[in-house]
């Protein structure tokens, strides 16, 4: 099915609005339809373009055809300005199982093989999808997961400026992920005035003027949610963001797609748990799981408007 039938785009008008306005497209995953309402009703309600996006695990969770049915039944047009994109796609074979299912965007993460082999599968990947119109997003670097130990003098992770000219050209990608001191999960810094490598990030973009970057690993962890998290019977040590001023620094220069999944996984995991400590004797799910969207529809709302700056862009 093709993605255009959904009333879906692709990410390339809108990374060139993007560029040119120095906003970023958000792009929230989610898992759910209450993940996917919160973010398709907070992109609405802030006139927003945004990028839904899915992790080969989310999708396994949904299953495909549910996954269709809920867009399908969200009755997109084209000028609603709505991509869906798979996140971290591991293999050409992923990558195509999703353009088929109608997904206008695809992420080829190939960032832990060697340069070679990653411009070998990105590429293989961009020509197949090219073909259908969809967009590619391939990375550069090593993000750290929530396990990792890594350190700051941990320089092999991060994108080396001098790789990005030739990974560019030799794939024909549409935007490249960049490392520039992002982590997935919640553990990101270990203290608060830790800075983003901003001067990787102009070296970059003075190779690539005119190119969208992106930003995986965006999240700020608002302390709220894990306060509330906390205060009901949780117990997250230690979580802690990027900075919101790193983020709209970063913004400014040519990040035009930023990723947050774990704002919204500590935002429902909130909601829940507040609502299930506050009334004990309630066992209606639509309670406690629409206490949780509300939470995770606040929260878009709020980086929209003062992070991405995407708001009022359609
Ligand atoms: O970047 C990774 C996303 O947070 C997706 O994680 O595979 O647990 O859905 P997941
Ligand atoms: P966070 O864990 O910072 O939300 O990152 C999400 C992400 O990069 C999805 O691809
Ligand atoms: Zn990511």
């Amino acid at each position: 099915m093709d993605y255009k039938d959904f009333g879906l785009v692709n990410t390339k008008q809108m990374f060139a609005d993007a560029l040119r306005h120095h906003y970023a497209i958000p792009a929230f995953n989610f898992y759910n339809m209450e993940t996917l309402a919160a973010i398709i009703e907070a992109a609405h309600d802030t006139n927003s373009p945004v990028i839904l996006a899915v992790s080969e695990s989310a999708l396994k969770y949904m299953g495909s055809d549910l996954l269709r049915g809920m867009i399908w039944g969200l009755n997109l047009k084209d000028s609603n300005r709505v991509a869906l994109h798979l996140d971290h796609g591991s293999s050409f074979e992923s990558c195509v199982n999703a353009i088929k299912l109608g997904f206008s965007s695809v992420m080829i993460d190939g960032s832990k093989l060697p340069f070679e082999s990653n411009v070998a599968l990105a590429k293989q990947v961009v020509e197949y999808a090219h073909q259908y119109d969809v967009s590619v997003e391939a990375e550069l670097g090593v993000l750290s997961g929530i396990e990792d130990e890594r350190t700051k003098s941990d320089f092999s992770s991060y994108t080396n400026p001098d790789d990005v000219v030739n990974f560019v050209n030799a794939t024909n990608i549409d935007s490249l992920a960049i490392a520039i001191g992002t982590s997935h999960g919640a553990y990101k810094r270990k203290s608060d005035d830790e800075e983003l490598r901003f001067d990787i990030l102009d070296d970059i973009a003075k190779q690539l003027p005119d190119f969208p970057l992106v930003l995986h690993g965006a999240s700020s962890i608002p302390q709220h949610f894990v306060k509330t998290i906390n205060e009901y019977g949780g117990k997250i040590s230690n979580a802690r963001g990027i900075a919101v001023s790193q983020l709209k620094r970063a913004v400014k220069k040519n990040i035009c797609k930023i990723n947050v999944d774990s704002d919204s996984r500590l935002a429902f995991t909130a909601g829940i748990r507040e609502t299930m400590t506050k009334q004990p004797d309630n066992f209606n799910p639509r309670d406690y799981l629409g206490a949780g969207k509300k939470n995770i529809y606040e929260n878009c709302i709020d980086e929209i408007k003062n992070i991405m700056g995407s708001a009022n862009k359609i």
